[in-house]
């Protein structure tokens, strides 16, 4: 077992480049499967659940090549069409091959993803949009079985606006016959990425980014490259580290303009930040002077329920008293009892958090629950007194690109060994 020894140190100094987004190279390569024929992939991050992506693909006849950070996928003629149990457990993001397998086989046979890290989580809003669709879906024996004899463009309303649900209509839609509207869309830049991506292979996509998408249907696409665009989730993490370490960063080839009000946030708890076109400058020389704001997790563009364990973290100790609350996922609190084993002072009323802030954290051996959950405990040591180790750091690895590595070119004092 692997885990993370994280020690309080010195402030954090020097230049972080921010990976591919693990939500959009997921989609993008599941998207590979819509077109026969070899399509490239740039800023394609080298974590976990992008391995599992590959091998599901590969299981389905796409032969992929991953060097660096560019991945060759070639989809064959015939898929396939089939995600079992053992690999849809794995990663839940696999339902994202449902919509494009229907798309491109008129079939599919996935197992049914069930709960995850954040207890239960729904998959009625995919079914019923790609139902929309015209696709006859059953679900037994643990199994999505969905058949069309040919999928027809409608109008699909979802119920909320599902960021994966919205990107599996999508890339169903792109090859059903005539016009499909997707009202109430997610406007994550993730699913603006996939549409880009779609239309590069030749979709006709209008509105991608807002909550109306229209997608006039064609009848082939042909495979195509495309670069991911910069993990949002990645460049928070390394300015809440910043705001727990202190110190100066400068965050190269990120997309500060898809994240608008966590950075006003960020700021309004003292963090001073300059904005470039692909960088930030961040700077927080006054360890320990984080101030309370209240942070409330929404739908893009509000705060992302992925931001939460960060801010949370930070917020436990800032000068004063905070509120949050968690409205996307209401099981996405695990990492706050590991918060209180290391001194955060924290109370939990159903989704909603009071936080007031402390002094000083101190180091515990902690669990990550969960990707998020794992990378703010580690913020957590570096600001807590004593040698935290967090254990499960499995979970760390699904989502980030040597997460402990960069920290520590930042001169954070964490080393990964092996129990
Ligand atoms: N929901 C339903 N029914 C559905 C789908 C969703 O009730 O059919 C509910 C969920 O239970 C939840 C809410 O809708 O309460 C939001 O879920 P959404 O579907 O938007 O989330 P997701 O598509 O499953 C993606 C990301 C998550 C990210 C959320 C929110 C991927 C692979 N995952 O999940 O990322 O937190 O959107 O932005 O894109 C992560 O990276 O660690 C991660 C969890």
């Amino acid at each position: 077992m692997e885990v993370l020894i994280v020690k309080a140190g010195p402030y954090l100094k020097g230049t972080v480049q921010i990976a591919g987004a693990k939500n959009s190279a997921l989609k993008l390569m599941a998207a590979c499967l819509l077109v026969e024929g070899t399509s490239r992939l740039e800023n394609v991050p080298r974590i976990t659940d992008v391995e599992i992506m590959a091998e599901l693909l590969s299981a389905m006849g796409v032969e992929i090549s991953h060097n660096l950070n560019t991945m060759t996928l070639t989809t064959p003629c015939e898929l396939k069409p089939e995600v079992p149990y053992e690999l849809m457990q794995r990663m839940r993001a696999s339902i994202v091959v449902l919509g494009p397998l229907l798309g491109r086989s008129l079939q599919a046979k996935v197992s049914m993803p069930g709960g995850d890290d954040f207890g239960h989580r729904p998959i009625d809003i995919h079914l019923n949009a790609l139902r929309s669709l015209g696709a006859e879906i059953t679900t037994t024996h643990g199994y999505i079985q969905a058949k069309a004899k040919k999928l027809i463009g409608a109008k699909v309303i979802l119920d909320y606006p599902s960021h994966t649900a919205t990107e599996n209509v999508l890339m169903a839609a792109v090859l059903a016959r005539g016009t499909t509207v997707i009202e109430n869309a997610a406007k994550e830049p993730e699913v603006q990425d996939l549409a880009e991506f779609l239309t590069q292979m030749g979709a006709h996509i209008a509105g991608a980014g807002t909550s109306r998408i229209e997608v006039e249907g064609v009848d082939n696409l042909c495979p195509a490259m495309h670069s991911a665009i910069p993990d949002r989730v990645e460049t928070a993490t390394f300015l809440a580290a910043l705001g727990l370490a202190g110190g100066k960063l400068l965050i190269k080839g990120t997309r500060a303009d898809h994240m608008d009000i966590l950075l006003e946030k960020l700021a309004a708890m003292g963090i001073t930040l300059t904005v470039t076109k692909n960088d930030i400058l961040a700077e927080f020389e006054e360890q320990g002077s984080l101030q309370p704001v209240d942070v409330h997790s929404l739908p893009y563009p509000g705060i992302a329920t992925d931001y939460m364990p960060f801010l949370v973290t930070m917020l436990s100790v800032a000068k004063g008293i905070s509120l949050a609350s968690e409205n996307l996922f209401p099981g996405r609190f695990r990492y706050i009892d590991e918060l209180i084993r290391m001194g955060a002072n924290i109370r939990l009323e159903g989704h909603h958090i009071a936080i007031k802030g402390v002094d000083c954290l101190s180091a515990a051996r902690v669990r990550a629950p969960d990707l998020r959950g794992g990378a703010a405990l580690v913020l957590a040591g570096l600001t807590a007194q004593g040698e935290t180790t967090v254990e499960d750091i499995f979970h760390i690895d699904r989502g980030y690109e040597y997460f402990d590595k960069k920290l520590a070119m930042l001169g954070a004092d964490v080393q990964r060994i092996k129990r």
